[in-house]
């Protein structure tokens, strides 16, 4: 098996830190580079990533020019957040052969809230026999693939809940700027309403996919609007500070009803000083289980990580649009990629 070949689209903090880990791993060849920001387009890898090393690949902003030569195995995609915006980035990729992996929120279960761009994704993908993945830390793991699997150790299931509490100041500042962390409670709704602040994107994909898993026909899915968390005491992080009385991040909860009864729940909070960080889920059935991570997964460092490991699986799965519940049991892929083949 030859290098696998790898084209970044998107190198902003998500792509930045996945570039660097493919640098250090074995059996990858980074062939190719997209993205718009004008910062980068242009220059050389090694200078975009902040490194001083010159690595012989351009950051380009024409997608078809680097992809019609790069013969790329996997595109590894990292814009933004909904599809409607990446679904002609992602065509772009398929219709030049490659598969994708991407940590773009909504196509982590499409059918969710985009069921006819999905049908053509899926559609498109079979048609150039790819494999396309939209997966990530959250959504893509941690309160959706990590509850699915925890409930195949149950008889029966009354209820799933399932929680995310981190401290914002350890994550990017794109992060911290999307959940309004220092700003004043009137910036904050106008952010929202202009949609400079998205907060956090995914509780209704993970309401859905773990809905399907189960076979569950929910009546429907509730999804509330960021609120912000206003901070009692000063806290600060390396790009906010946050003075009493101003936003220090976002909590945000999810709902999915069956019949009368609120069966999945989903309760994501992300601010600067959070006291204790963890993920939790609790499963009310037979066996009752709790499950709690504590402090919670750092969501940058695993969204990187399950981005790469994913390369192999996605390159081995049958043609299509997945969903990491059609893919096997998660694991990492940290010896050389081409032991996985
Ligand atoms: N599922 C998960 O767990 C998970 C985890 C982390 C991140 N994410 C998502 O992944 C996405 C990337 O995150 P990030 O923090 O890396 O964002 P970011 O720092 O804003 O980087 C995105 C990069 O993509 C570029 N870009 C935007 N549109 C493009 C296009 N049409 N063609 C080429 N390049 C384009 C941006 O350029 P400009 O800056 O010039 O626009 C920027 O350089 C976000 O949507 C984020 O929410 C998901």
């Amino acid at each position: 098996m030859e290098d696998v070949r790898i084209v970044l689209y998107g190198v902003g903090a998500m792509g930045t830190r996945i570039a660097k880990l493919l640098l250090k791993k074995k059996g990858i060849e980074i062939v190719g580079v997209i993205d718009i920001d004008e910062e980068k387009v242009g220059k050389d890898l090694g200078e975009a990533l902040a490194t001083n090393k010159h690595l012989g690949i351009k950051v380009s902003d024409n997608p078809e020019n680097v992809l019609s030569i790069a013969n790329a195995d996997v595109v590894i995609h990292s814009t933004t957040s909904f599809l409607k915006q990446t679904y002609p980035q992602i065509a772009t990729a398929i219709k030049h052969g490659a598969n994708v992996v991407s940590t773009c929120e909504e196509l982590s279960y499409p059918y969710a809230t985009e069921p006819e761009l999905a049908r053509e994704l899926d559609k498109l993908a079979r048609e150039h026999s790819v494999s396309i993945l939209g997966t990530g830390i959250n959504p893509g793991f941690l309160m959706d693939t990590l509850v699915i699997t925890l409930t195949s150790l149950c008889q029966e299931i009354e209820q799933i809940k399932a929680a995310r509490v981190m401290n914002a100041a350890t994550r990017r500042a794109s992060f911290q700027k999307k959940i309004g962390a220092g700003l004043t409670v009137n910036e904050f709704r106008e952010g929202m309403k202009k949609k400079t602040i998205t907060g956090h994107v995914g509780l209704t994909q993970s309401i859905s996919m773990i809905a399907d898993a189960l076979k569950w026909r929910l009546r429907k899915i509730e999804a509330d609007p960021a609120k912000p968390v206003i901070a009692k005491t000063y806290a600060e992080s390396e790009i906010a500070k946050v003075e009493p009385g101003q936003v220090a991040g976002i909590r945000q909860c999810a709902r999915g009803i069956k019949g009368k009864r609120e069966v999945i729940s989903l309760d994501f909070q992300a601010y600067i000083g959070v006291k204790e960080e963890y993920d939790a889920i609790t499963i009310r059935g037979v066996p009752n289980i709790h499950e709690r991570i504590t402090p919670c997964t750092h969501g940058d460092l695993g969204t990187v990580a399950i981005i790469v490991n994913y390369i192999a699986k996605i390159m081995n799965a049958r043609p299509g649009l997945a969903t990491m519940i059609d893919l096997p049991v998660p694991s990492a892929t940290i010896e050389d990629m081409r032991n996985y083949f």
